[in-house]
């Protein structure tokens, strides 16, 4: 039976009995006290959409291009991990439910499948998000194994030198259950989560394994790794994007994972407009945290952002409906942008200007 919902906030409620109580507390939940996650919401009631009217919407286009590629809208899915907690398909029925709605996959490093049974599932265009593990052996293994698949792009999570304190999974003793492993780290004996005594397994994994030493050296070392454009994605400050963009990186995310990692930071969207006038269009700047409405895609893009991530809607749908969930999630996403945009009097994403928004007194 075909997914059938009114709009992607009810989507959490519905998926929350289709899941186990850890599995959803792990993709629901954010850092300490959820300030961060709690802002990303908040901070687009703080805009208001400036509508104008009389100007043949008739016509409407919701395209855009990213990093050359061709998208049926300005949201992407974001990286996130460990789909096959949610659906047995994984990450191929939500590469599958991508493609259907024409834009573009970010595959995380910690998936459930390996990278290339995602690459294997459906042609379309899609990106390999990299966790950079201590040992560099192994993550310049996951580069070549990302670029020999064909993946268009690397997008560098630098917000996770440790794992931020997720105090829900922390109370369930979070771990990946019995069959379930970080498929792409098979290889390298990496794939499963250490046995913990109390606590987030997961946390300890992080901790074990991945590199808290990261500067912007290994940007530099991560570029020349692989000839694919690199994305930084966790960046919140313009001091940041100056950086990025003076070590030559194509674009950024501006992004607190989602209030999963530091607690108490700004929304992202309130994070957004610092970055935008600090990297002077140089690079391609997208943003996530919090996007569940058109009228989020909009304002988002009206403070400058390329395009929007859109990560927790896309596990609900797939908990709910596997590849067709994904696909109901991001069309009705699809829908309500264009339907934004009509009521605001912009026909085509160039159109959606600064004007569009206003800071509410
Ligand atoms: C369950 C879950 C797993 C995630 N896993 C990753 C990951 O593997 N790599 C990564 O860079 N970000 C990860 N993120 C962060 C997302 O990419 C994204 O920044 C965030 O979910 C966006 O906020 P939203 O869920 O409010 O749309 C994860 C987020 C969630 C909810």
């Amino acid at each position: 039976m075909a997914l059938t919902f009114t709009n992607l906030l009810e989507l959490e409620e519905m998926a929350r009995a289709k899941v186990s109580r850890a599995t959803f507390d792990y993709i629901a939940g954010g850092a300490e006290d959820e300030v961060s996650l709690r802002r990303n919401r908040e901070a687009f009631g703080r805009w208001a959409l400036r509508p104008r009217v009389l100007r043949d919407v008739s016509k409407r286009d919701t395209r855009t291009v990213l990093l050359g590629e061709r998208v049926s809208m300005p949201v992407c899915v974001a990286p996130t991990s460990f789909h096959a907690l949610v659906h047995p398909d994984g990450e191929v029925a939500t590469a599958r439910g991508t493609a259907a709605a024409e834009t573009i996959l970010i595959a995380s490093t910690i998936a459930t499948t390996p990278l290339e049974e995602i690459a294997a599932a459906v042609e379309a265009p899609r990106w390999f998000q990299l966790y950079v593990y201590r040992d560099r052996a192994v993550t310049e293994e996951l580069v070549h194994r990302a670029v020999k698949a064909g993946y268009k792009a690397l997008c560098l999570t630098a917000d996770t030198p440790v794992l931020g304190r997720r105090e829900r999974d922390e109370r369930n003793a979070f771990t990946l259950p019995p069959g379930f492993g970080i498929a792409n780290l098979r290889p390298a004996g990496l794939d499963g989560m250490p046995k913990v005594d109390h606590g987030s397994a997961f946390a300890t994994y992080v901790a074990n394994l991945l590199d808290a030493s990261l500067t912007w050296d290994d940007v530099d070392w991560l570029k020349s790794a692989s000839p694919l454009p690199l994305i930084i994605k966790g960046i919140m400050t313009a001091e940041d994007a100056v950086l990025a963009v003076e070590h030559g990186v194509a674009g950024i995310v501006v992004s607190n994972h989602g209030g999963r990692q530091l607690d108490s930071t700004l929304g992202s969207l309130d994070a957004l407009p610092d970055v935008v006038a600090a990297v002077r269009g140089r690079i391609e700047v997208y943003l996530d945290g919090g996007i569940r409405r058109g009228t989020d895609v909009l304002k988002a893009l009206a403070l400058g952002a390329k395009a929007v991530l859109l990560g927790r809607p896309v596990l609900w749908g797939l908990a709910l409906g596997g590849a067709d969930g994904v696909r109901a999630v991001l069309d009705q996403l699809r829908t309500e942008l264009d339907t934004a945009m009509a009521l605001t009097g912009r026909a085509t994403v160039k159109d959606i200007d600064a004007n569009v928004v206003v800071r509410t007194p």
